[in-house]
């Protein structure tokens, strides 16, 4: 064997997750649901969302959805048909760098401003006087999905806890993010009232079970893009950390699992995730999100083709983007993914266009197997972690199926991803992985939010 084929063959079994470390993950998954649901001071935070009911599908309903999580921003009108079907206008826009680390008061104020924007290009007299969710001043319910910890003390309230995904904006922590939105569309007179605080994986359990109507099983909302996360149906008994005086009985909650095992008791961490951890803004929390979501797929192959390039038995030459860090997008990795020609050729061509580094065949053999190892030790700790909820919260034992909402680039483009999801997760429950459903549960953060502000 080369130098570099050995090297390889170390990396390779620091990504491995063996069967008993996806039961130890899914096990100590468990112990920590319990631990967050009793005590408001634990990192997997498990915040309760103040949605006490899932959609049927009649919902119905115009609604104003604003989505602050990843790399973009996005203002919607939520048409709810009341029978599973939607009607979405929106507008997209990028966050700008300089937003996402400077002051909470540009930040919000940038988001109003947008809000502003788009109802005076999208929101006329006409359909201001159609919104049956208006009160008679025309006042229209807003959907906030913000997709950060935050400890949620009612439908609309919510301190954020700390930032994750590249924010890093100190003077918003412990405010209240609902009053920051509100008071800027207040300074700009616009009617709106920021009626729910959502996190995207709420919004993505409530559009799912609305888009699945008749289903009624859906039970668990999961993103797996920039960030990841998921949220699930939950006995209010249960939360014990909560006491509310309320007839009903379950409660969606928000685990915020990125914060999974901070300890790093179980998860297979390795010295290049080291790395990774201690260049984010955030280093020593969210350990789960950084082995498994999009934001840190792209620079964990970058740091281990750097490492061996330093080592001398990778390329013959650097590039500005192999040493740059954060320069490797997720989407480099699932091309390389994709590729199933024999001489690797589109392979060689993502390397050269992305890295702008001419590769060998050995290499291109080399950085597939890095590829698939990094692809699969993060839908394996997915399906595990999603093992610990379906085993905690007994779901296979009370319904035929159980129906679960995903959405994120990783999920959705990465190839092979929900199949190598499904094995991680048939490891654990056997047969019993055919009656788990998995499907993409599309604008999860605008539907979501507008079925949220509906409930509120
Ligand atoms: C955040 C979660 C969010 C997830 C997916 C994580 O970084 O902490 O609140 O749901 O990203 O967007």
């Amino acid at each position: 064997m080369s130098s570099l084929q050995n090297r390889v063959s170390e990396i390779l079994q620091g990504f491995e997750v063996s069967h008993d470390r996806i039961r130890a993950i899914s096990d100590e998954f468990i112990r920590l649901t319990n631990q967050g649901l009793k005590s408001n001071k634990e990192a997997m935070a498990m915040i309760p969302s103040y949605v006490t009911a899932v959609p049927t599908g009649k919902e119905s309903g115009t609604f104003l959805a604003v989505d602050l999580g990843g790399t973009n921003f996005r203002v919607c009108s939520v048409h709810l048909n009341g029978n599973g079907t939607f009607k979405l206008i929106q507008s997209k826009s990028v966050i700008p760098k300089s937003l996402m680390v400077g002051s909470s008061k540009e930040l919000f104020s940038f988001l109003a401003r947008h809000v502003d924007a788009f109802i005076k290009t999208h929101l006329d007299e006409k359909f201001t006087e159609d919104t049956e969710s208006s009160t008679s001043q025309h006042i229209l319910k807003l959907g906030f999905t913000f997709s950060f910890p935050v400890n949620q003390t009612a439908i609309n309230k919510g301190t954020l806890l700390r930032w994750t995904k590249g924010f890093n904006i100190k003077d918003a922590v412990g405010k209240d993010v609902c009053k920051l939105l509100q008071d800027e569309l207040d300074a700009l007179k616009l009617p709106v009232h920021v009626s729910a605080l959502v996190n995207d994986t709420v919004g993505t359990l409530m559009s799912r079970a609305y888009s699945a109507p008749g289903l009624g099983n859906t039970m668990l909302g999961v993103i797996l893009g920039t960030g990841t996360n998921c949220a699930y149906v939950e006995n209010i008994s249960s939360i014990s950390k909560i006491s509310l005086q309320s007839d009903k009985n379950i409660m969606v909650v928000n685990t915020e699992w990125g914060s999974f095992d901070n300890a790093l008791t179980v998860l297979p961490f390795t010295s290049i995730d080291s790395e990774v951890d201690g260049n984010s803004p955030n280093p020593g929390y969210h350990m789960f999100e950084k082995l498994v979501s999009g934001m840190f797929l792209g620079e964990i192959l970058r740091i281990t083709l750097c490492n061996l390039h330093k080592e001398g038995v990778l390329f013959s030459s650097s590039s500005e983007s192999l040493e740059l860090p954060w320069s490797i997008d997720t989407s480099t990795l699932s091309k390389i993914e994709a590729d199933n020609t024999e001489d690797l050729s589109k392979t060689k061509e993502t390397i050269s266009m992305d890295l702008n580094i001419v590769a060998t065949l050995e290499e291109c053999k080399a950085i597939k197997k890095i590829v698939n190892a990094i692809g699969k030790r993060s839908a394996y700790l997915a399906g595990a972690a999603i093992c610990g909820i379906l085993t905690h919260t007994r779901a296979l034992e009370k319904m035929e199926t159980v129906d679960i909402g995903l959405d994120g680039s990783v999920f959705e483009f990465y190839p092979g991803y929900e199949n190598l999801m499904r094995e991680s997760i048939k490891y654990l429950l056997g047969e019993d992985e055919k009656r788990v459903m998995l499907d993409i549960a599309k604008d999860g953060s605008g539907v979501g939010a507008a079925l949220c502000a509906l409930v509120a």
